[in-house]
């Protein structure tokens, strides 16, 4: 099994979708899950050997030769290896009694049938994108399971247990089947578990996982992907409770925000980690050393708790707590927390600090107080304050070293007066940038110069269109894609308000706005990188690229209904997107779909009587009612299912390669539903799609759905999505003329026709 790159394997069992036909080896059909492996923290190279010995030892070795794993097991009779249907590798003998198994060494999940005992850990990821063992792990004490971040000692972060006496001379064990995690620990009665974690039952494969955040995630395969069906550790109240959630140092905040603790304006002992990724945590600026202990001193964090207090220390009151902490070097914090209505309370002294959260007492019935340590920087040496993530804009603001450098030059000539015009600019610059705020998880500003140093000076353009050209950047390890739009009108304020709209809306079908730069007349945005481009490409058989199977351009269809499902229904603002065609859908190295390109996204006021002042969007793509003036998102579910259209025909709505009577492929639908001859439509230069014909008229109906020229007539966003995942079918009585013969011309916009339009003029092109 291969990263994304390929260049880093792993020996390992995988559950893969097969069904006849399908290539297992495509990740993006079969996507592997990975349920076990042997080398997780030191995958190997291409040309790496798996060997079973004569002697009955399996044997891992890299391309060099090197050892990097083996089952240890020469010698002990081993006579073959088997791997059974829930996914257990067995080596037996000639007895067929299993010698090791792969279910014995767990590493961060668990199928069903699996058990997991005393003493054996889940491991997760130490990152979503990095195999190697991290710190946090799920295992089982003798008297249920319990869930910690590794540090000297482990700090627990769940438990969950029987109060019954554990049987002596028995281990432990939790048993994951169809339906619940069951804990066996007394064994009071043969064969009945003590206490049992209810889980949905499973109408597919399923598989649990701890994740690298410290969640134990149930997965489930449904028709189109794996599906979270439950987070097995839920946590009261929040999951600012799981220790990683905003890294090192971090406070998390009742809505998952993060941020470093920080003193007052004049001293700053904390920065982040990575200024865009504030849920990286943060580091002590100046670091804790043992050498001077006399220059530890306590941060005062009021109304901050920690998730965990296991192994607390007998102090009872809160400045014998902070004097402990002081004392000994190992520890690094001193969390004191105490009952509302009880009179003393709990002391903890970590030795290594996991994400703090705020304290809410109203809510958790106790009162929290947290101390950090820190280390005093001697007078003498700090001559400054340190920059913390909230100065950073005003430090790197280039507009104001331009005027200071431009001033210097001509200072010769004419002091006063460009004195004060320098001032006055600089200063205007200050006050816009103060309008800002740089919140936790908000996109970060860039310099102009930062940007153009991560794109090399603009050189590598991407794509085009009618708001401007996206070029190909590099974000320190990152890469990322640059948009620089053309003539925004906006202004400095009204462009900041809805990059900050824009930057708060994160979801797993959106593509993220990393950040932006606003200087002088320069309007750029730094969204994240995706390395299968834009859907167009995959569809259109521009290139002669491979064509996607069916269940790839189900799973984009399905990724790209969510995305805007929680663009008009769930997110705090609703938003239209307003533009939906292949060319805002960007896919990723897997083929997750993503939607992109918000530059058009107009907030909808919730009584939905927005006028829009100005016609937008793309000719095929506009809905009727553009002609009239209430727009709603109604109009992304109608581009929605051209949309659909376009993936299953493959091909174009408006194609003026086809011949005349073909070149509106919409016109086209409205021909072949009233004669019944639909399958005419399905693209035909993919054989994978011939094959799945039924299925893809299925997904015709749902685009005829969303095509109804009555607004109200079509589905909301999230009932296409429960269409597509079968827990809803499509309305049967429709409209089937889908377009309209007599235009209602415009009285407030230009001159598009209804459909099928003349010209193929884009208001806005492919990014
Ligand atoms: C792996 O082995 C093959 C055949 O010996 C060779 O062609 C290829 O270059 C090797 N790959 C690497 C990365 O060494
Ligand atoms: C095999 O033995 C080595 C050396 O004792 C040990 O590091 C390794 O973990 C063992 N492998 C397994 C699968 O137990
Ligand atoms: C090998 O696997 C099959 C199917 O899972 C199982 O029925 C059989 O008992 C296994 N053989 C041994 C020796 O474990
Ligand atoms: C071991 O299992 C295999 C396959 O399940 C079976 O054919 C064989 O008879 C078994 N041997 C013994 C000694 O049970
Ligand atoms: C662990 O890392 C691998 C490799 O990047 C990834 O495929 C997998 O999803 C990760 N698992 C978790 C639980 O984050
Ligand atoms: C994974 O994390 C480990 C430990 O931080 C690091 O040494 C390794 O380089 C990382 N691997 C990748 C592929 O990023
Ligand atoms: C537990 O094991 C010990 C030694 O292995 C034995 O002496 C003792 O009787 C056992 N107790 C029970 C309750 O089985
Ligand atoms: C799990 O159990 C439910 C009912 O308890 C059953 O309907 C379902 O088929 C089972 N799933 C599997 C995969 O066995
Ligand atoms: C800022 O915090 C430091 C350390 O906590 C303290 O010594 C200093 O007096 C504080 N300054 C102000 C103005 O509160
Ligand atoms: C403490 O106070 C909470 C609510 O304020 C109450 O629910 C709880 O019963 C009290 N506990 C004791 C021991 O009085
Ligand atoms: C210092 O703190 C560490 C962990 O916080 C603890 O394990 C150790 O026993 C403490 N040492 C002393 C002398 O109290
Ligand atoms: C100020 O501090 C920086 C590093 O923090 C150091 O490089 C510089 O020399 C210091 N300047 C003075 C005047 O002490």
């Amino acid at each position: 099994f291969c990263n994304a790159a390929c260049d880093a394997f792993l020996f390992a069992v995988f559950i893969v979708y097969t069904n006849s036909g399908a290539d297992i080896t495509n990740p993006v059909v079969g996507s592997p899950q990975v349920v076990w492996s042997a080398n997780r923290d030191r995958p190997v190279r291409e040309n790496a050997t798996l060997h079973f010995t004569e002697d009955g030892d399996l044997v891992l070795r890299d391309a060099d030769g090197s050892l990097v794993w083996s089952t240890n097991t020469s010698g002990r009779s081993v006579v073959g290896m088997n791997i059974t249907a829930s996914g257990n590798l067995l080596l037996f003998d000639r007895k067929n009694a299993s010698i090791w198994q792969s279910f014995d060494h767990p590493t961060d999940s668990l199928v069903p049938g699996q058990t997991l005992r005393e003493g054996q850990r889940l491991t997760a990821n130490i990152s979503a994108t990095n195999w190697t063992r991290g710190q946090l792990y799920l295992t089982v004490l003798p008297n249920g399971l319990g869930a910690f971040a590794d540090s000297t000692p482990p700090q627990q972060y769940y438990s969950y247990t029987v109060s019954k006496p554990k049987a002596e001379n028995k281990s432990a064990y939790v048993t994951f089947t169809n339906g619940s995690l069951a804990i066996f620990a007394s064994f009071t009665k043969p064969g009945v578990p003590d206490k049992s974690i209810t889980l949905p039952s499973a109408s597919s494969v399923q598989y649990m996982r701890l994740e690298s955040d410290g969640h134990l995630k149930l997965y489930e395969w449904v028709t189109t992907g794996w599906s979270i069906v439950d987070d097995v550790l839920s946590l009261y109240p929040d999951n600012c409770a799981y220790p990683t959630v905003c890294g090192p140092y971090g406070i998390c905040s009742d809505n998952g925000q993060c941020s470093c603790p920080s003193a007052n304006v004049s001293s700053n002992y904390f920065r982040q980690i990575d200024d865009r990724q504030p849920s990286l945590g943060c580091s002590l600026v100046t670091p804790l050393s043992c050498q001077s202990l006399q220059d530890h001193q306590l941060l005062a964090l009021k109304d901050v708790a920690y998730f965990s207090s296991s192994d607390s220390v007998n102090l009872k009151n809160e400045e014998s707590c902070k004097q402990a902490c002081l004392k000994n070097c190992s520890c690094k914090a001193a969390v004191f927390r105490y009952d509302q209505n009880l009179s003393d309370g709990t002391c903890f002294l970590p030795s290594q600090l996991f994400s703090l959260m705020n304290n809410q007492p109203t809510v958790t019935h106790y009162n929290s107080n947290a101390y950090v340590k820190v280390q005093i920087v001697p007078r003498a040496t700090n001559n400054g304050t340190v920059s913390s993530p909230s100065s950073r804009g005003k430090v790197m603001g280039a507009g104001a070293i331009l005027g200071s450098t431009l001033g210097a030059l001509f200072a010769v000539f004419l002091v006063a007066g460009l004195t004060v015009f320098f001032m006055r600019k600089k200063n205007s610059h200050m006050e816009e940038e103060d309008q800002f705020d740089q919140l936790p998880g908000m996109p970060t500003r860039f310099s102009f110069e930062e940007l153009k140093v991560a794109t090399e000076n603009f050189c590598k353009k991407l794509g085009e269109g009618g708001f401007g050209s996206v070029f190909d950047g590099k974000l320190g390890d990152m890469r990322v894609a640059v948009k620089r739009l053309d003539g925004v009108g906006q202004g400095k304020k009204e462009f900041l308000a809805e990059v900050q709209t824009i930057g708060s809306i994160h979801h797993i079908y959106l593509v993220r706005l990393i950040g932006f730069c606003a200087e002088r007349s320069y309007r750029l945005l730094v969204y994240e990188h995706m390395c299968n481009g834009s859907l167009d490409k995959w569809i259109f058989y521009r290139n002669q690229v491979v064509a996607l199977d069916w269940q790839t351009r189900r799973r984009i269809i399905t990724h790209i209904a969510k995305g805007l499902s929680y663009l008009h229904e769930e997110c705090r603002q609703r938003i239209a997107h307003l533009d939906i065609k292949p060319q805002n859908i960007l896919l990723d190295d897997n083929f997750n779909a993503k939607v992109s390109d918000f530059g058009l996204a107009k907030l909808i006021d919730r009584d939905q009587s927005y006028v829009m002042t100005r016609m937008r969007g793309t000719p095929g793509y506009l809905a009727p009612e553009w002609l009239t003036s209430r727009i709603t998102e109604k109009v992304d579910i109608y581009s929605f299912g051209v949309v659909v259209m376009e993936i299953v025909c493959g091909r174009k709505n408006l194609d003026y390669s086809q011949p005349e009577e073909s070149i509106h492929l919409i016109s086209l639908l409205e021909e072949k539903i009233k004669e019944d001859r639909l399958l005419d439509l399905v693209d035909n230069r993919s054989n994978d799609m011939q094959l799945h014909r039924e299925e893809v008229i299925e997904l015709m109906q749902l685009a005829m759905w969303c095509l109804q020229i009555d607004s109200n007539k079509r589905p909301s966003m999230s009932t296409v999505v429960k269409v597509l995942e079968g827990a809803m079918n499509v309305e049967t009585c429709l409209d089937y003329n889908f377009v309209t013969t007599t235009p209602v011309m415009p009285s407030n916009a230009n001159h598009l026709e209804a459909s099928p339009p003349q010209s193929a003029a884009l208001l806005s092109g492919p990014r």
